[in-house]
């Protein structure tokens, strides 16, 4: 299949299925264990149906919206995703030149294998970088360092991941960067020519933001021994601080689950959160992540801009992540599967598909701009909308014996016959994002 002929996501899947090594798609394509939490976050988007409007004047539409300050044309960034530089030789560097022409941010990954000086060198605006922190707290201290002298303008902290889960597929393909050179892989490598050539023509084939800058370090090419050894499993709210402060910019908090977790990390003045249970990855039997989205927004919404990641493969999903009341969104393997299927140009289409997607449902949902997006556009509101947001006693719940004259300066979202209760969840909302959109817009 070629790209013109790809109509989703899963089409890029499957050419990245053919044209990546066996261990890097499977790195990408897994979850923890059983993998319950990794299938439950595609399924529970799956089940979230959507209202149907018609007859609305649904032209001139804009997806385009702000991500902690920053201009993003669709409510999306790519998400940190480790050894993306084995998925496609400078994988790093491909899709990070995709986001930042489509107006989305690029967020590197500490466990990249393009260092962040070589995506700063060959990229001409801001990207995030993805911070995991070691025991070594002064390499901590060093990354945050070089993310700063590259112009990173968002740091984004990794909650979830002080210890690395088990993903059978990785351990049984003794996953390693580069490859071992073990009779199984090189048989596989002989079926994907075009992965090897590019490897031979690039230096970056390690963990370029490690090896090299850690004394002692030369050969990490397990990620599983390596992260077990080095990452620091006393990471705590006191650390998040600590990084804060270091970082002094932009902060995004990744691998939030849980309403308390939520709560603190609203409390310690972060940018955003991330709602993301790491794609599955990491604690197998956690909920999904779309699924505890309305009650992370309902305790926190109006107090720190919310992202979610985990589990989205379209710009439907994008839809009803942005309708239960997140800001916006990160990819991880859907961007990845792009990369894997034809570089720089797969991630493009990846985030084309995603736009066209997100547009059209928005479309035939009623809307025209993805900011008005919100409960109103859910056939069942989740319990936490209806216990927060409909008020019992207040006048304008109830619906007025006549109709009444709008107020001159009413807000676009409560002049449109919404639902009292509609009308004031975009209200809460608004409220919630007009905070951070009122900062500086950097990239
Ligand atoms: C983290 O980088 C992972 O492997 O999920």
């Amino acid at each position: 299949m070629t790209l013109d002929k790809v109509t989703d996501i899963y089409d890029l899947q499957k050419i990245a299925r053919r044209r990546v090594p066996r261990m890097f798609y499977d790195y990408a394509d897994s979850g923890a264990w059983t993998e319950s939490t990794y299938r439950d976050n595609t399924d529970a988007f799956e089940k979230i149906k959507l209202r149907q409007r018609v007859a609305r004047n649904i032209d001139n539409r804009s997806v385009s919206t702000t991500m902690i300050g920053h201009d993003v044309s669709i409510p999306t960034a790519l998400a940190p995703v480790g050894m993306t530089g084995m998925q496609h030789p400078d994988g790093e560097i491909h899709a990070a030149r995709a986001a930042e022409k489509f107006g989305v941010p690029f967020t590197l990954s500490t466990m990249s294998i393009c260092s962040i000086e070589e995506v700063a060198k060959a990229t001409s605006k801001p990207f995030w970088f993805q911070l995991y922190v070691m025991r070594d707290r002064g390499f901590a201290a060093d990354l945050i360092g070089r993310a700063k002298a590259a112009g990173c303008s968002a740091l984004v902290l990794t909650l979830d991941l002080q210890i690395l889960a088990q993903r059978h597929k990785d351990v049984k393909n003794g996953l390693s960067a580069p490859p071992k050179p073990t009779i199984a892989n090189l048989i596989n490598l002989a079926f994907k020519p075009a992965w090897c050539l590019g490897m031979l023509q690039t230096q970056n084939r390690s963990f370029g933001n490690i090896v090299g800058h850690v004394k002692g370090v030369e050969d990490m090419s397990s990620l599983g021994d390596w992260t077990n050894s080095q990452f620091d499993p006393t990471l705590d709210w006191e650390s998040v601080e600590w990084i804060k402060k270091h970082w002094d910019g932009k902060l995004i908090l990744k691998g939030v689950n849980d309403v308390e977790d939520a709560k603190i990390a609203a409390k310690l003045g972060a940018d955003a959160i991330i709602v993301s249970n790491h794609g599955g990855r990491q604690l197998d039997g956690a909920a999904a992540t779309i699924d505890m989205l309305p009650p992370i927004v309902d305790a926190v919404g109006d107090q720190i801009e919310i992202h979610l990641d985990s589990g989205i493969r379209s710009g439907q999903d994008i839809f009803k992540a942005i309708a239960l009341g997140a800001k916006s969104t990160f990819i991880g393997r859907a961007f990845v599967y792009g990369l894997g299927a034809a570089g720089e140009a797969g991630v493009t289409k990846a985030l084309q598909l995603l736009k066209k997607e997100l547009d059209l449902t928005m479309a035939l949902a009623g809307e025209t701009d993805i900011n008005e997006v919100g409960y109103q556009n859910l056939l069942t509101p989740p319990a936490t909308a209806r216990k927060v947001f409909v008020p019992k006693a207040k006048p304008e719940a109830k619906a007025p014996a006549k109709p009444r004259a709008k107020p001159a300066a009413a807000k676009p979202a409560a002049a449109k016959s919404k639902t009292a209760a509609a009308a004031k969840t975009t209200a809460k909302r608004t409220t919630a994002r007009r905070k951070p959109a009122s900062k500086k817009t950097e990239s």
